[in-house]
């Protein structure tokens, strides 16, 4: 398994402005990295680049300690070692488990024992051992996903990317298959790009988490840092959809800021370097609670989840998300007053 490293790759197409705008991007041996973005900011266009499907305008791009891509170099995507796993599965419904994983190797003219080896051990690796003769349509949907997952690593890839694999699937099977991507993950070692659109799905698999917004990555951070200290505003509100809201930033004190917001005073998180002066800050639903001596907002939307009710709090235009326990009842159109309890003061603006 292996590295990949983009140095200020660019992508333009004819028409439009960058797809893929200057990307610096270090993927450690052995990781799994998500690339997270909405739709339109450039995330497949970074995968098919690596993969030698697209071709860079400028910049370099590393696999391993080969160059794959930089000026007049160009290593065509057939000698990448790079395994690709798309949103549909693209099995051969005519062929049984062996030949759709043997498929790219009988492309190649592997046959005999290399042949049989080879898927055997793929096989093995995504735990479908025994299942060699059955059709597609003899899986259920999980057994087809490590069927596609089983013929990208028959080829012994350097990197596995995968591009919204799970994007058409229910709720229900998006969760069984996300534990798979784990197990498959753990028990290869592989180096893995994950593209997604799905928070959820970005922050529960990988190690880290490069948000993409206009061809550009944003921020890249452990799942835990990007909730916690999203660097702008829009990774606040697609990362867990904080609310943004002006604020001014009075002083800054070890880690934490007196801060002026909804018309009150706060004491929230910030970077150490952060300026005083006006600012955004990001606020989250365990960030506020309902207080008597607070701002008083409006509930605007309500719903039930289980061991909460969501609500939306509506104040001077700002939309607040709030976490009501079972004990608290507020109905549509009742008045709150909110305690601030924490936050996060935005060090940069979009
Ligand atoms: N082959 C292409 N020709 C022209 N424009 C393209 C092509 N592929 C992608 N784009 C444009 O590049 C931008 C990024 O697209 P894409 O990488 O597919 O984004 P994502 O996968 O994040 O939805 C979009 O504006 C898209 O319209
Ligand atoms: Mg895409």
């Amino acid at each position: 398994m292996a590295t990949v490293s983009l140095a200020t790759v660019s992508r333009r197409f004819a028409a439009g402005s960058a797809a893929v705008d200057a990307v610096d991007l270090d993927v450690r041996h052995g990781e799994f990295l998500a690339v997270l973005g909405p739709s339109g900011s450039g995330k497949t266009t970074l995968l098919r680049l690596v993969a030698g499907f697209e071709r860079p305008d400028a910049g370099r791009i590393t696999i391993g300690d080969r160059i794959v891509a930089d000026g007049p170099l160009f290593v065509p995507p057939e000698a990448r070692r790079i395994g690709m796993v798309f949103q549909s599965y693209a099995l051969w419904p005519h062929m049984d488990v062996r030949r759709n994983v043997g498929y790219p190797l009988a492309v190649q003219g592997i046959t005999g024992a290399a042949y049989a080896d080879r898927v055997a051990k793929a096989l093995n690796a995504v735990g479908l051992t025994g299942y060699e003769t059955r059709r597609p349509a003899e899986l259920s949907g999980g057994q087809r996903q490590r069927v596609a997952l089983a013929r990208c690593l028959v080829m012994e890839p350097a990197v596995v990317l995968l591009d919204e694999p799970l994007a058409n699937l229910d709720v229900h099977l998006r969760a069984l298959l996300q534990a798979e991507f784990t197990a498959f993950h753990r028990a290869t070692g592989a180096t893995m790009i994950y593209v997604t659109h799905d928070q959820t799905e970005a922050l529960g698999l990988a190690d880290r988490v490069a948000v993409m917004d206009q061809g550009r990555i944003v921020q890249l951070a452990s799942p835990e840092e990007l909730y916690r200290a999203p660097l702008t505003p829009m990774v606040a509100r697609f990362v867990g959809r904080g609310a943004v809201i002006p604020a001014i930033v009075h002083t800054v004190h070890n880690g934490r800021a007196d801060v002026e917001v909804l018309g009150r005073r706060a004491q929230l998180r910030v970077a150490p370097d952060q300026a005083t002066g006006a600012a955004l800050v990001c606020l989250r639903p365990e960030d506020l609670a309902v207080g008597t001596n607070g701002p008083v907002a409006r509930v605007a939307r309500k719903a039930f989840q289980g061991s909460h009710v969501a609500i939306e709090a509506r104040l001077d235009g700002a939309v607040l998300p709030m976490h009501l326990g079972p004990d608290q009842a507020a109905a549509l159109g009742d008045t709150v007053g909110i305690d601030i309890r924490d936050g996060w003061v935005i060090p940069a603006r979009d």
